[in-house]
């Protein structure tokens, strides 16, 4: 593995840049920014560098994932409204060979009915979800435990 890229992506979807405004009760009251200075601290502190992307426009979500393919040894995604809708996402995230984990601030198993199907779950490694945001800390870990373990 001596010329792997360090870097780790994580991608965010639609209105996640309103996590702290948005609906507390569900996600929480911690910013994408707190989200992503932990993130940066996990990864950092591992040895990876991040990069850490929020858009609420898919195809933006289908380059970034493109992207990746090159330039990231690891994808983390909270997809948002578009894990339940979106092909182009499912077929971006197929042509990845590195590790895809899932996540989710809360529990989409346990909320409405269009929140039970996951197209991106077909296409990841594993998922995480309902653990706030603490969801992201162990999709980091799952990363690198499937790195290190590859
Ligand atoms: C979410 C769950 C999705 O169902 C929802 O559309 C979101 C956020 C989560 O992180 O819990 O926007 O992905």
């Amino acid at each position: 593995m001596a010329t792997m890229t360090k870097t780790i992506y994580i991608l965010n979807g639609p209105n996640l840049n309103l996590l702290g405004q948005r609906e507390p009760e569900i996600y929480g009251s911690q910013t994408l920014g707190d989200v992503q200075s932990l993130c940066k601290t996990a990864c950092e502190s591992n040895g990876y560098t991040l990069e850490f992307l929020q858009t609420n426009i898919e195809g933006e979500l289908v380059n970034h994932i493109q992207e990746a393919r090159t330039k990231a040894c690891g994808l983390i995604i909270n997809p948002a409204a578009y894990t339940h809708t979106s092909i182009a996402l499912y077929d971006a995230l197929k042509t990845l060979t590195i590790p895809i984990i899932e996540v989710h601030i809360s529990q989409p198993a346990a909320r409405e009915s269009f929140r039970q199907v996951s197209y991106v779950a077909q296409a990841a490694t594993g998922t995480i979800s309902g653990l706030g945001v603490n969801s992201y800390l162990l999709a980091i870990t799952a990363v690198i435990n499937k790195l290190d373990n590859a």
